[in-house]
């Protein structure tokens, strides 16, 4: 067995010191390590967007990421979203049934919390690109697509 290492995970803002092998990938030790359940695993591969979180406020895939690479940024999961009520985007998420399984909505959640920071006013094929990074075998897109929209208006009027 390889050697652990002892790195300082910061994730949702709190400090986990933890023991890792080099090889452990973010997510694995984000699910089995630190109990965070909500960030999903799907192709292992950054493929399907699932294990979707944030590095430094930016969107990251965890399953290409290693633990030990983390030292010195910030995490957040799907576990920080949301803590004080539903956020604009999960609001819109359940209003216009952007989820059905639910096994994509952690990543796309994600994505989409960051871009709508970014982007108060998308049009519908900049969304669909976004979009475009995290798979849905459920949804058709659609109610997805309406739910980014949707908050981005929301946020808009807020902001007035
Ligand atoms: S599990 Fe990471 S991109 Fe699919
Ligand atoms: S809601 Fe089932 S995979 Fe997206």
């Amino acid at each position: 067995m390889t050697e652990r290492q002892m790195i300082s995970l910061t994730v949702n803002g709190q400090v986990h010191e933890v023991a890792v092998e080099p090889r452990r990938l973010l997510s694995d030790v984000l699910r089995d390590d630190l109990g965070l359940t909500g960030t999903h695993v799907g192709c292992e591969h950054g493929v399907c967007g699932a294990c979707t979180i944030l590095i430094d406020d930016q969107p990251a895939r965890s399953c290409l990421t290693y633990a030990v690479q983390m030292e010195g940024h910030e995490v957040t999961t799907i576990e920080a979203i949301g803590r004080d009520g539903l956020s604009p985007f999960q609001q819109a998420m359940h209003e216009e049934h952007g989820l059905q399984c639910g096994f994509c909505t952690p990543g796309i959640i994600m994505t989409f919390e960051a871009y709508l920071r970014d982007n108060p006013n998308p049009d519908e094929a900049e969304i669909r690109d976004v979009l475009s990074g995290n798979l849905c075998r459920c949804t058709g897109y659609q109610p997805i697509v309406a739910a980014v929209l949707k908050a981005a208006a929301r946020q808009r009027e807020e902001r007035q």
